[in-house]
């Protein structure tokens, strides 16, 4: 029973010392019951499946990575398949300097709707489409990465030579601490790098630069220094035969707080400040891609309980209106978020073990197993934080189950730091 007082102790210490319009909590219990969440509370009225957004936040995450990398005059381009939502577009193209990352016609024409031009946008996917090329070239994008001769053939067919297109590789990189590896699809050794560069040089176009991704929540800032340790020897090989490579991306990977602190920005930058002298003296301009470490925590998801069952197995197994299909596809994989149970009226405490899940009737529609401090029950709600990442892009109405109704954060009066995640 020690850890449930715990939990209700925490719990009630992070609601005392709160103030905002409607408490929440607004019903305090006795120590011995889980409280409730005032019947008047605004998220109860908010739909279900659904994910609250908050721009201002995503906003904020970018300028504090564009500070931290301010000692090399970093460049920071949204990697917007993370979250290409219109309300973060916007909050983040107002930042001064901002630039996107994209990886498809379709997030081009997005920018260009909302008034961004080509000239902030560079085109980081190793393989591309030769009509997404062609339309990237005709609205003014300059800057493109590659990994093969098969993409200079294509990037070559939309070439003016007098005016080249600007060319970088993208290399392999060590994931160490990285929960979602990106290894083995994209990225080529050193020496095929150098090859590549010299390549692009020949065909007429202007190679500039080398890339690495060192893999999506990446918690350990010195993977940053591994990476560009395993690429300084492409970087002097190609300087040594002539190439004036200048910059380097070093992609996205910046964590988001999900159940455990994590490094901050400046944690990294502190850790690649002097690598960056050792590894590729001489660069001029660096390139970031950040995506999850930027929405991550700029977006919680709402969802409620709609069936709980006894399995054979044991199993008390909760069901949910979202799921894996509802953009949850990271959760198996072990990145999850912390979870907060709402009730409409205060029950004894008691810790349980649920198996969540989502409603279609695929089994691959499973979450994760969740030790909640409450009973749960039919109409009950979960608040999912740190669900800004990868789950509105991803999301499908597989089943025919709703995708998530996109909500602004302010307008429903809540705010992110309104719940404490306790699971
Ligand atoms: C090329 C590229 N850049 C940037 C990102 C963003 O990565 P993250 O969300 O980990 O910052 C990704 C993610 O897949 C990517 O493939």
């Amino acid at each position: 029973m020690d850890d449930v007082f715990e939990s209700q102790r925490t719990f009630l210490g992070a609601q005392s010392s709160r103030s905002h319009k409607l408490p929440f909590p607004q019903v305090f219990a006795s120590p011995i019951e889980y409280p409730a969440t005032a019947a008047d509370h605004p998220i109860w009225r908010v739909p279900t499946p659904s994910l609250l957004l908050n721009p201002k936040r995503a906003a904020d995450n970018f300028r504090a990575i564009q500070n931290a990398f301010a000692f090399c005059n970093a460049q920071v381009g949204y990697a917007m398949k993370a979250n290409p939502h219109p309300w973060l577009l916007s909050a983040i193209a107002d930042v001064p300097g901002s630039l996107f990352e994209i990886a498809s016609k379709a997030e081009i024409q997005t920018l260009l709707d909302m008034g961004i031009d080509g000239s902030r946008i560079f085109f980081s996917n190793p393989v591309k489409q030769p009509a997404h090329i062609e339309f990237a070239v005709r609205n003014g994008i300059r800057l493109f990465v590659y990994d093969s001769e098969s993409e200079l053939d294509k990037l070559e067919q939309f070439n003016d030579p007098q005016n080249p297109l600007e060319v970088y590789v993208r290399m392999t990189a060590p994931h160490t601490g990285a929960l979602w590896p990106l290894t083995h699809k994209f990225g080529v050794e050193p020496r095929a790098a150098v090859q590549l560069l010299k390549s692009a040089k020949a065909r007429g176009l202007k190679p500039v630069g080398l890339a690495f991704h060192v893999g999506s929540q990446c918690t350990r800032p010195d993977t940053w220094i591994d990476a560009l340790a395993a690429i300084a020897p492409a970087w002097k090989m190609a300087r040594e035969a002539g190439i004036e490579l200048d910059m380097i991306d070093m992609g996205g990977g910046f964590p988001a707080p999900y159940t455990n602190p994590v490094p901050k920005p400046y944690e990294v930058a502190d850790a690649v400040r002097d690598a960056l002298d050792e590894f590729v003296p001489g660069y001029k301009r660096v390139f970031l891609e950040p995506g999850r470490g930027i929405c991550g925590d700029a977006g919680d998801m709402v969802l409620q309980v709609t069936g709980v069952a006894e399995r054979p197995d044991g199993q008390t197994w909760l069901y949910l209106d979202g799921g894996f299909f509802s953009g949850l596809y990271e959760i198996p994989d072990g990145i999850r978020p912390s979870v907060q149970p709402l009730i409409r009226e205060s029950r004894p405490l008691g810790m349980r073990t649920y198996r969540l899940a989502g409603p279609t009737c695929d089994s691959l529609d499973t979450l994760f197993e969740m030790r909640s401090p409450v009973e749960l029950k039919m109409g009950d709600r979960l608040v999912l934080k740190t669900s800004g990442a990868y789950i509105y892009s991803v999301s499908s109405p597989f089943n025919g189950f709703a995708t998530p109704e996109i909500l602004r954060e302010d307008e429903w009066m809540l705010r992110i730091t309104d719940f404490q995640g306790i699971c």
